[in-house]
This record gives C-alpha cells, sequence and structure tokens, in this order.
C-alpha cells in the first residue's frame, strides 16, 4: 500500500514539473510571437505605402510618356510592374506570418479555437511547402521529392484551420526531419515524402508518409510522450505528437496511426469525422 502511495506522489510530481515547464515553455512563445508581432506590422504597413507610392509613381511616368524613349519606357514599365508584385508578395507573405503568429498566441493562451468552413487539400499544401522551406532555410543540402495526392473536389469541412495546420507542420517536420538526418548517413539514398488527401461521405484522411528511418520500439512507446525527442538539444523539444494527438484526438473527434518499420520510413494517418 504503502509503496504504491509512493509510486503515485513519485508519478504526481513528474507530471507537475511537466505542466510547469509546458506552461513555462508557453509562456515564452507568447512572449516572443507578442514581439515579433510589432515589427512585422512595420514591414506590412510599409509594404502597402510603398506600394500606393508606386502607383503615384506609375501615374506620373503615364503623364509623361512622351519624355521617354519607347525602350526606356518599356524598361521603366517593366521595373515598376515587378516592384509591385515584390510589395504584394511582401504583405502577402507578412500576412501569413502574422497568421502564425495568432495561432500561437491563441495556443499558448489557452484560448478555444474556432470551427470554420476549410479547404483542407489547399491547407495541407501550404503547410506541407512552409514546412519544406523551413528545412531548407535551416540545411542549404536538404532536398527530399514530396508526392502529393489531393482529391479532385472536396467541398469545405468544418474544422479549427489553425490547428489542423499545426498538425500538418508538426507532421511533415518530422517527415523532413527524419529523410534529412538519414540522408547525412547514407549515400545513394532518395529522399521521399508522400502525402495524401482522401474524403468519403463521414470523414477525411490526411496521410504523409516519409521514407526516413522509422522509429525504434521505444519511440513508438513513447512518441506521444511530452518531452520525448530523439533528437540533438535545440532541434526537437518532444512536443510535436503529443499536440498532434490533442488537436486531432480531443479537438476534431478523430484517431491517429502510426505506421512505423525501422530504417525504412513512417506513415502518419490523421482521420477526422467530417461534422454535419
Ligand atoms: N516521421 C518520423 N520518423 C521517425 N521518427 C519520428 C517521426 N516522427 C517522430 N519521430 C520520433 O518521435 C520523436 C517525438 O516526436 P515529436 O514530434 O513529438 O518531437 P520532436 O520532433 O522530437 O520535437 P518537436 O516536434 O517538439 O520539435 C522524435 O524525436 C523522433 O524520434
Ligand atoms: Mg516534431
Amino acid at each position: 500500500m504503502e509503496e504504491t502511495n509512493k509510486q503515485e506522489l513519485e508519478q504526481m510530481r513528474h507530471q507537475l514539473k511537466q505542466q510547469e515547464k509546458l506552461a513555462s515553455l508557453g509562456m515564452l512563445s507568447a512572449g516572443i510571437a507578442h514581439e515579433i508581432q510589432n515589427p512585422l506590422n512595420f514591414v506590412i504597413n510599409f509594404s502597402k505605402l510603398s506600394g500606393k507610392l508606386l502607383d503615384d509613381l506609375a501615374r506620373l511616368v503615364k503623364d509623361n510618356e512622351d519624355r521617354f524613349s519607347a525602350d526606356d519606357r518599356e524598361e521603366v514599365e517593366d521595373i515598376l510592374a515587378d516592384l509591385q508584385e515584390n510589395l504584394q508578395k511582401i504583405s502577402e507573405h507578412g500576412e501569413r506570418a502574422v497568421d502564425i503568429i495568432r495561432g500561437i498566441l491563441l495556443i499558448s493562451r489557452g484560448k478555444e479555437g474556432e470551427r470554420l468552413p476549410t479547404d483542407i487539400p489547399r491547407l495541407v499544401k501550404e503547410y506541407v511547402w512552409l514546412a519544406y522551406h523551413a528545412m531548407r532555410a535551416n540545411h542549404k543540402d536538404f532536398n527530399v521529392a514530396i508526392s502529393e495526392h489531393y482529391p479532385e473536389q472536396m467541398k469545405p469541412v468544418m474544422v479549427i484551420p489553425q490547428d489542423i495546420s499545426r498538425a500538418v507542420l508538426n507532421t511533415m517536420n518530422n517527415a523532413c526531419y527524419t529523410v534529412w538526418h538519414k540522408s547525412t548517413m547514407s549515400e545513394d539514398y532518395a529522399p521521399t515524402i508522400d502525402i495524401t488527401v482522401s474524403v468519403d461521405a463521414d470523414e477525411f484522411t490526411i496521410a504523409i508518409r516519409d521514407n526516413g528511418e522509422g522509429m525504434t520500439e521505444e519511440t513508438r512507446r513513447r512518441l506521444f510522450d511530452n518531452f520525448y525527442t530523439t533528437k540533438p538539444v535545440g532541434q526537437g523539444t518532444g512536443l510535436g505528437m503529443g499536440i498532434i494527438r490533442d488537436i486531432i484526438e480531443n479537438k476534431h473527434g478523430g484517431t491517429i496511426g502510426v505506421d512505423s518499420v525501422e530504417g525504412e520510413g513512417t506513415t502518419i494517418t490523421m482521420k477526422i469525422p467530417i461534422r454535419k
């Protein structure tokens, strides 16, 4: 009896410690997200402002077009068009960063996300490539063949979009990491990641398959434990899969399938019921 009490106490102490770590991590990321939001607003606002100035400039050029030779005029117009396009990209991607930051702030403040009609294939595609580019930014030598399979037509479904995107991002990050890590160790290895979205009457599925390192028995067992990671310090916090489980199972009433063969690869399958 006494022994089990001791064990329970020990376990509670352990859980408490984990929760403390989680809470301070949440506060840290909320703090960072908040600090980034301000300069990001400057970036977006100044690019919009510059867009307006560019419109004025284009008008001025047009009013004085007889002062230019035909060649010069064409060049000026091309440059103006390019600049306009660049500015648009800056604000578009800036807005996306704002969305991501909002997502972080929402999760760390523990606010309940709202279900919204969501174009799943589009969302999946966006976050698949976001993960890919993030990986490329960190590891210049990173490369992978990504193949994507989306349903021809899929009606929007009611999900919490920032949550589903986080689940896709975390899964993709794991897949990118493992194929990258494997590629640093074996010569003739062709990293591939395969993404499949499918849908039927009452559920949809997002499956992400990699031909990376696969999981050991221990990893498979502890996969969803918070802070369980096999990555070096600074590369993984071990929170990804726990967050995914919370999102898919608790918030969306779905299931996560893990199919992994050590040395060969892993498939993570997320099935989510469609709420009518
Ligand atoms: N696709 C995968 N292939 C092989 N191992 C994986 C894969 N996905 C996860 N793992 C293993 O599971 C562990 C836990 O994954 P999880 O996403 O929870 O944490 P992490 O990736 O280590 O860190 P974080 O996601 O917080 O940055 C990883 O460290 C890795 O060992
Ligand atoms: Mg991860």
